[in-house]
């Protein structure tokens, strides 16, 4: 296993792997690219992927696979002979098996836009303007059994307008998603992290 090679599982248009991918390319972020997993023959991600030159992309169709876990299983073994030690969730809309999660414990991040605990589950966005939030944003997190609910690695702020709509507040959080996954990346492969309890630790205080 590579300590900086990572594994992103993405179901949709991939903005969130095109900037990693780019971060990389410029010296950003010190993470190797190592498997594009998707479980949508069309994600934009898998041609991102492509184009970027991934020595691993594949498509895994869940319909082939007899329940969740045989699925999942099949994309832990992918992810583990690529010997990819993280697996950075982009956009990935499947909701992992507990035994995926264990086999990768403390080693799955996931953004999510919103600023969890607020508005967990597919539709944040939708769900905090529906609230009436003034503030929302997005959050990397440590993927654990819960949805949506593991350690906190980075949180960064969005205001909302009085006129947003779903597109609108989501567009001006993504681009703060393509600014905080890079970077938490970034440190997590190089700073590293500890856990106490639920609450993450950065090695260098920040
Ligand atoms: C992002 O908004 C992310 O927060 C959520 O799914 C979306 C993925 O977007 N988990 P993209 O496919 O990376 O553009």
């Amino acid at each position: 296993m590579q300590a900086r090679r990572i594994a992103v599982m993405a179901s949709g248009k991939g903005s969130n792997l095109r900037v990693i991918l780019d971060a990389v390319r410029q010296g950003r972020c010190p993470v190797e690219v190592g498997l594009v997993l998707s479980d949508k023959a069309d994600a934009g991600a898998l041609a991102i992927a492509r184009a970027a030159q991934v020595p691993r992309v594949c498509h895994l169709d869940p319909r082939d696979y007899a329940d969740r876990a045989a699925f999942d299983a099949a994309c832990a073994d992918r992810i583990e002979r690529a010997g990819c030690r993280w697996v950075v969730l982009a956009g990935y809309m499947r909701i992992l098996s507990s035994s995926f999660v264990r086999r990768f414990a403390g080693r799955i991040v996931n953004i999510h836009p919103s600023l969890l605990p607020a508005f967990p589950g597919a539709h944040a966005v939708e769900d905090a303007l529906a609230y009436g939030v003034k503030v929302s944003g997005c959050t990397v997190h440590l993927v654990d059994e819960v949805l949506d609910g593991g350690p906190i690695l980075a949180q960064a702020v969005v205001p909302v307008r009085d006129d947003d709509d779903r597109a609108s507040l989501h567009a001006r959080i993504q681009r703060e998603e393509h600014r905080l996954y890079p970077a938490t990346l970034a440190r997590m492969v190089t700073v590293g992290f500890d856990l106490d309890g639920r609450v993450v630790r950065w090695r260098d205080g920040a």
